[in-house]
């Protein structure tokens, strides 16, 4: 049977609570990582635990457990786990307290980890390509933290089902940052475009390993920033994130994107990345 990590506890989902007064439930005063495991081995796990620390420093938390201490407990989420793929998921809030929002003193973070079976991308995304709409990037100015107030992603993804598509590609002051819950990249004058790293986005671990991708293998790439224009003429654009990998988007606002088919650079970067696993 499978368990979840609940304050150094194992216990069925069902029995694992954690309090009302928990500032993860009161203020959305946490962060969380999402790490996908390959047929029982964990991909990139250095990578998200750096990225788990470095949300925590930009909350000022501090780190209720480091790599060694992480090891074992993801060890047995993926050993409990029925499906050989699966993804990990970790969340740490500020704890326990009265309601105030200042930091309280003295409380202990609340540290969950669970695993749940990873969901296959469907074969027509990869076949076909999927459908994304624009919206200008509504949020706060502190995307680079992978925070659990994800309140306008939520908006903005849900924004995007609404008009029947898959994902929200977020546009702000005229540039493109990233989608509602993946990076993107896009396809310009034969060059992949990767928008910067700073406090306007996610810093992708799967974005990342596309740039170690297309450096090895000598694919022509950019990080710089990308007008509203070079998206609209983008002749192939993706979608990346750790549960999706890597996805072409074939239609955007209505619109063809390139041909409207899945484009060489994606086929190629996917089959590259599948090789990392
Ligand atoms: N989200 N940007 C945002 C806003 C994201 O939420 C995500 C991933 C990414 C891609 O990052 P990575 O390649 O490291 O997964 C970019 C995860 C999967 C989620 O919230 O479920």
């Amino acid at each position: 049977m499978s368990h979840v990590y609940l304050n150094g506890q194992w216990l069925p989902i069902e029995k694992a609570h954690v309090s009302v007064l928990d500032r993860g439930f009161i203020f959305g005063d946490g962060v969380y990582e999402v790490i996908p495991v390959y047929n029982r081995r964990v991909f990139a796990l250095e990578a998200h635990l750096k990225r788990l620390d470095r949300s925590l420093a930009g909350i000022r938390l501090s780190p209720p457990l480091d790599a060694e201490q992480w090891q074992p407990i993801i060890a047995r989420l993926v050993q409990e786990t029925e499906t050989d793929d699966s993804s990990i998921y970790i969340q740490i809030t500020r704890g326990v307290a009265p309601r105030d929002h200042a930091f309280p003193a003295n409380t202990q973070a609340t540290v969950f980890a669970m695993a749940k079976p990873m969901t296959a991308v469907p074969e027509e995304w990869l076949s076909q390509g999927i459908k994304v709409v624009t919206h200008e990037d509504n949020r706060w100015l502190h995307c680079d933290l992978k925070t659990t107030a994800l309140l306008a992603n939520v908006l903005l993804r849900q924004y995007a089902v609404d008009h029947k598509a898959v994902e929200c590609i977020l546009i702000r002051d005229g540039f493109v940052t990233e989608g509602a819950a993946s990076n993107i990249i896009v396809v310009h004058e034969e060059q992949l475009l990767f928008p910067p790293r700073n406090h306007l986005i996610l810093p992708g671990i799967t974005y990342d390993l596309v740039i170690e991708l297309a450096k090895k293998h000598g694919i022509p790439f950019k990080e710089a920033p990308v007008t509203r224009s070079q998206l609209q003429e983008a002749s192939e654009l993706l979608m990346t994130s750790s549960t999706r990998e890597i996805v072409p988007i074939t239609e955007m606002d209505g619109k063809k994107v390139g041909a409207g088919v899945p484009g060489p650079l994606f086929r190629e970067l996917l089959s590259l990345y599948q090789g990392l696993k």
